[in-house]
């Protein structure tokens, strides 16, 4: 019930009742303050990850299908992504099975003035490994460039090896994304080997880089520009 009203909230209010909720007893409501986020969660389901800066995670709803569909059938977004159409149907059941899927988490990216303009997860996660893939779309092409990726990208990071205790996670980027590229290697993800000619897009092949970060490779590079 509280995860669906803080889903529903506006970013500002749910932050505002999400700071009286965790004062609630008897509620096993916890929260953690990291060097970098701050989570807010009941048993294992997270409401919440904020850094108080320019972009909340928070839980994807059915009403947020539309521009998700939206983005997905955007040639401009979807060249950069594995994917590249969408139905809202498909979309909709995506949703409604996500609370489900234990090794795959994923949240909606709005910016602090509470736009929804994409999501960011983390995929195939090995428990006994302690690995997961990560994946974003800023689908908004409206809010490219303005740091809010990186800030999103930070944020999952932070989730995965502080609060999932993940040892590695990894990521596949096109080699024409050159701006996805770049937020990686300001970040700290290393270029880890290449997959030649695995990705077609109107009508040529293009190598996918691989790339990855360790848990001990954010705890030195967190304190970087972008991370405080
Ligand atoms: C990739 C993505 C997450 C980056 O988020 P963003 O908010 O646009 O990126 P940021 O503003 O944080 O950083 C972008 C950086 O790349 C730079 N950049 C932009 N276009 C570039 C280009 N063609 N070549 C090199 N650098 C470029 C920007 O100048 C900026 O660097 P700066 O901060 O030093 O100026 C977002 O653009 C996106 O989701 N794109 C569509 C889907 C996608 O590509 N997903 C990733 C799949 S691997």
């Amino acid at each position: 019930m509280t995860s669906v009203l803080l889903g529903l909230l506006r970013p500002s209010r749910a932050w505002m009742l999400a700071r009286a909720v965790v004062f609630y007893e008897g509620m096993n409501m916890r929260t953690q303050r990291t060097s970098n986020c701050f989570l807010l969660a009941m048993g294992y389901t997270v409401f919440m990850i904020i850094k108080e800066k320019n972009v909340i995670l928070r839980p994807i709803t059915l009403g947020d299908a539309e521009r998700f569909v939206l983005w997905f059938n955007d040639p401009e977004v979807n060249k950069f992504l594995h994917r590249r159409s969408m139905t809202l149907e498909q979309e909709r059941e995506w949703i409604k099975a996500s609370p489900e899927k234990r090794q795959e988490v994923n949240f909606a990216i709005d910016t602090s003035g509470g736009v929804h303009i994409g999501s960011v997860g983390l995929r195939n996660i090995d428990e006994v490994y302690h690995y997961a893939d990560f994946g974003i779309m800023i689908g908004d092409k409206n809010y490219w460039n303005k740091g809010l990726g990186s800030e999103a990208t930070n944020l999952m990071l932070c989730y995965g090896f502080e609060q999932l205790h993940l040892h590695r996670i990894e990521l596949d980027v096109y080699e024409y994304n050159e701006r996805a590229i770049k937020v990686y290697e300001r970040i700290g993800f290393i270029k880890e080997g290449v997959k030649r000619e695995h990705v077609l897009w109107d009508g040529k092949f293009y190598d996918t880089i691989l790339m990855g970060m360790l848990a001990s490779e954010w705890e030195n590079k967190k304190t970087r520009k972008g991370f405080s």
